[in-house]
């Protein structure tokens, strides 16, 4: 199949090429497109032939369900049998935007879409490429992330080339993503409503709309034996080649551990990764040394860090050592995403100077 890649202005969007893509999407086919979050794989979520088609683009299990993209509040419920209270709260502070919200389905919504399950994932995006693809596309297109499953999601158009260029027939490109993580989130049919994934909008945010709100174990207790409740959160997704581990500790402490380990793998004749930031980029010598952005300004390393991880795929690095940021803000999701990129390995940068001295 050849993919035709189609570059979209946001601000002066040609109505041509929503036509043709939302064209393709009624048939039952698949396009990329941006979202304000990452870059999604676009198909009809009501049409069960095009979820397949979906999962095998992506080489994703069929088990994982798909989120469905919505325009207006119109839609939403068609595609649910129950609407709780809050969800209008939630709506009205934050859609369209980075939320997913899980409702119980309606029969509307095939269950090759769910992956199987009798609730669905609903989000409205605030991209307004994204926004006007749905509408032409008939209000209901579902969208993973537009990565081949086990990659970490695009944040560009060219990532998506890079992962799904001949399997699908067109990719929306917009520039790169203004988020770059995926969005939070939440699991409505329980009571309180629970986090399943953390994103730019918080657990304190939600709790400043509808009072307290649960969050999944799985994402607080990495040693937990049980299933995390969003099925696709179980894969070791975003995941960079190399081996990855987040250094702890103290910035000094950080920096001067990482040194250490880096110059120990030069010396073994091992290429090592670095991921600095801005602020102690210079202090690094040997290994692939990559900045993912200021400290002062959490926004730029959410939205750095898959492609910070897809490049070291690139390189010959077999081992990654990473900082570690704050757990503050949108700051939780960037440390979930690291976290599961490294399998949850860690070391503290005090243990590793203490044997070196
Ligand atoms: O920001 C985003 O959400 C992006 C953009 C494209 O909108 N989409 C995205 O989709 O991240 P995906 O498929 O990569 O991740 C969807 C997640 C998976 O972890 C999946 O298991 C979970 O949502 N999910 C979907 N439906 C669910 C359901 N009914 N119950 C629990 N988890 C669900
Ligand atoms: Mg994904």
């Amino acid at each position: 199949m050849k993919t035709i890649i189609k570059t979209i202005d946001k601000n002066r969007i040609d109505k041509s090429t929503i036509m043709q893509a939302g064209d393709i999407l009624k048939r039952g086919g698949l396009v990329a497109f941006p979202t304000e979050t990452v870059y999604g794989l676009g198909a009809n979520a009501l049409d069960e032939e095009a979820a397949k088609k979906t999962y095998a683009a992506k080489g994703r299990p069929s088990d994982n369900p798909l989120i469905v993209h919505i325009a207006n509040m119109e839609a939403l419920p068609k595609i649910v049998k129950r609407i709780p209270e809050d969800t209008y709260r939630l709506a009205d502070a934050f859609w369209p935007g980075p939320l997913t919200m899980i409702f119980e389905k309606s029969d509307l919504v095939p269950l090759g879409t769910t992956g199987g399950l009798e609730t669905v994932a609903v989000r409205m995006p605030s991209d307004p490429v994204a926004r006007e693809l749905i509408e032409g596309a008939g209000g209901y297109v579902s969208g993973p992330s537009a990565n081949t499953s086990g990659r970490p999601s695009p944040t560009t158009a060219e990532h998506v080339r890079e992962d799904l260029d001949g399997k699908i027939e067109m990719i929306l490109d917009s520039g790169p993503v203004e988020i770059g993580l995926e969005s939070s989130i939440l699991d409505m049919t329980v009571v309180p409503p629970m986090i399943l994934r953390p994103g730019a909008i918080t657990r304190e945010m939600f709790e400043a709309v509808i009072g307290p709100v649960a969050v999944d174990e799985t994402l607080v207790n990495a040693d937990s034996k049980q299933a995390p409740k969003a099925p696709g959160m179980k894969y070791r997704h975003y995941a960079p080649k190399a081996s990855l581990i987040i250094v702890d500790g103290e910035e000094g402490e950080v920096v001067k551990a990482i040194r250490r380990l880096a110059k120990e793998g030069a010396d073994s004749g091992a290429c090592v990764g670095i991921i600095a930031t801005d602020e102690t980029l210079g202090k690094y010598e040997h290994g692939v040394i990559k900045s993912i952005g200021t400290r002062q300004d959490e926004q730029t390393i959410a939205k750095n860090l898959y492609r910070v991880l897809r490049e070291f795929d690139d390189e010959a690095v077999t081992q990654i050592y990473s900082e570690a940021f704050a757990v503050a803000g949108i700051g939780k999701a960037i440390m979930n995403r690291l976290e599961k990129a490294a399998g949850h390995q860690h070391l503290q940068a005090s243990e590793v100077n203490r044997t070196a001295d």
